[in-house]
């Protein structure tokens, strides 16, 4: 089988035959099992400090030029502390189980695929994420949503069979987006496809290999231009983290949704039981739930699990039915720091699976607490609000989860935004920089945005309220070195 890699602005176009990538078999199958990750070799702290000298620190509430005010003096004064412990720190990017791969290391590497689980291990993540979407032969795929292959492989480009099977092919100049599900395909299907980093679509294109216009222009998609990168069986990847020695955080995808949920009712299934098989394969492959609070830590060389759901049903079903294993349950809303009554966005179901019901208001979270569900995790601007002086506090919502003892906090992701919500999703823009920097259209910072965080660097403050004043035990990121840096050199040192 012939493998054509394309680049994602159709610029080059490189065969290459199967056998030449590492771990192909000869039937152009990925070995899965040669695959390993493996911690830094040992970064310095001064060259991970580098990544906050692009720009100088400033204080735009004050003209320019103008003597620095008491705020902005403690604002120097602040990053210069950050910075100076990260540039003397000995081993910024040692293993850490607060910090987590989001997708791997989705802001450089296509996500869920061995690279980008590499990369997450090489930064210092000591949990890595895969996202469960389910095949048509009602197997596991990691995939960030059951619908999303049009713009994360090559599905459009280089594979027209599978392009007719998709739940909505794409036309070329329709102007239509395809929809193309995990659950439209088997297992065997998708192993023919290469990973490509989430990609800008244009629906008017007018050939298939134009659908993909590439990332967008704050992340890199050169490692995804380089060779085909497959998609991997959610137990290729519980199999990967345990021989590797690292902890498994794994999602189980898109249960509310009534696409999701009418494919498996037609297969004579349903939601609770893949939650059921995605569990029992969790421990199968011999991840251990968290140690509850109080009880012994793990035996040095035990991995850990914790399943993940955004799906409040699927939470309480698991706690339910195995109490001993470990819960993470997400929600995300634009109602910040809010305690009552949280309205979910459409992508996330209340308790009847419905669009748009409470997913975080305060009875919810309660039953799912006295249910012992282990994490909860909001997204990161839930958690934060601007204090006084252009600083930033934990919000009342935080303060309403610390006031109800859950067991541990989450939330989720740094590094995944960049700093034109406009231009910033347009690939021909290269190399935007990272937020926080003051945008009005920030999703992840907007409680924050142009108050208390103008520019990238501000995301060590951003860190050291979650760690530290809100309590974070974890922290997804997408370029997960950047939580593993404010933990090994400044939190932890
Ligand atoms: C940021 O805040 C300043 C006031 O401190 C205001 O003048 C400016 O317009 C704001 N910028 C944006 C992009 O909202
Ligand atoms: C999308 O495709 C159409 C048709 O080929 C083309 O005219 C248009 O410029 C393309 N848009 C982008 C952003 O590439
Ligand atoms: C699509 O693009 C390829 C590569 O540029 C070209 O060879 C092919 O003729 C194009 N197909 C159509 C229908 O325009
Ligand atoms: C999902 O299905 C329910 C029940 O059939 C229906 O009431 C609802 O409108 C559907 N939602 C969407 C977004 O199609
Ligand atoms: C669950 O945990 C309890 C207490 O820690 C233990 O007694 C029990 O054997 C465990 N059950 C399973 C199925 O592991
Ligand atoms: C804010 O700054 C002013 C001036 O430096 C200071 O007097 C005040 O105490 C500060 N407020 C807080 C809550 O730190």
């Amino acid at each position: 089988m012939q493998l054509i890699l394309l680049s994602a602005f159709g610029v080059g176009a490189t065969a290459m035959p199967a056998q030449s990538l590492r771990g192909a078999s000869e039937r152009g199958q990925y070995d899965f099992s040669a695959a390993m990750l493996s911690p830094d070799p040992g970064t310095p702290g001064w060259l991970m400090e580098r990544l906050f000298h692009g720009e100088p620190v400033w204080c735009p509430w004050q003209a320019p030029g103008s003597e620095p005010d008491d705020d902005c003096k403690e604002r120097y004064q602040r990053i210069k502390g950050y910075r100076d412990a990260i540039a003397t720190c000995e081993k910024p990017l040692r293993f850490t189980e607060k910090s987590i791969g989001h997708r791997g290391a989705a802001l450089v590497a296509p996500e869920e695929t061995i690279p980008s689980w590499q990369i997450g291990a090489a930064s210092g993540a000591g949990y890595l994420e895969c996202d469960v979407s389910v095949t048509k032969d009602l197997d596991f795929t990691c995939r960030h949503s059951n619908c999303d292959l049009q713009f994360t492989t090559d599905l459009i480009e280089n594979h027209p069979d599978l392009n007719a099977k998709c739940s909505k092919p794409w036309v070329p100049g329709s102007g239509e987006e395809a929809t193309c599900c995990t659950f439209d395909f088997t297992m065997k299907e998708l192993s023919r496809l290469c990973s490509k980093m989430d990609s800008v679509i244009n629906a008017s294109a007018d050939n298939y290999s134009t659908y993909l216009l590439g990332p967008a222009g704050f992340r890199t998609g050169t490692l995804a231009e380089k060779k085909c990168s497959p998609l991997v069986p959610y137990r290729e990847y519980l199999r990967l983290l345990k021989r590797s020695g690292y902890n498994a955080i794994p999602e189980l995808k898109d249960t509310w949704m009534n696409r999701t949920q009418d494919f498996l009712a037609s297969k004579g299934t349903n939601i609770y039981k893949i939650a059921d098989t995605f569990a029992d394969m969790l421990v199968e492959e011999g991840f251990h739930p968290w140690p509850k609070p109080g009880e012994a830590e793990l035996p040095s060389g035990t991995v850990k699990g914790i399943m993940q759901t955004f799906d409040h049903r699927i939470a309480a079903h698991w706690k339910t039915t195995r109490p001993n294993l470990s819960v993470e349950y997400m929600w995300e809303t634009d109602q910040m720091d809010n305690e009552e009554g949280v309205l979910c966005y459409p992508s996330n179901g209340d308790l009847n699976g419905n669009v748009g019901g409470d997913c975080g208001g305060k009875l919810l979270i309660q039953k799912l607490v006295d249910l012992g569900v282990d994490l909860m995790a909001p997204a990161i601007p839930v958690l934060l609000a601007s204090g006084p002086n252009r600083t930033v506090v934990p919000s009342r919502t935080a303060e309403f989860l610390k006031r109800l003892k859950v067991q541990h906090i989450g939330s989720w992701s740094l590094e995944r935004q960049g700093c034109d919500a406009v231009s910033g999703v347009t690939p021909e823009v290269p190399g935007q920089l990272l937020a926080p920097c003051g945008s009005p259209d920030s999703f992840y910072y907007a409680p924050i945005e142009n108050t208390s965080t103008f520019q990238h660097v501000d995301v060590l403050q951003v860190l050291d309220v979650l760690f530290r004043d809100v309590g974070l035990n974890s922290l997804f990121s997408d370029f997960p070195a950047t939580v593993s840096m404010y933990v090994n050199c400044i939190l932890e040192p």
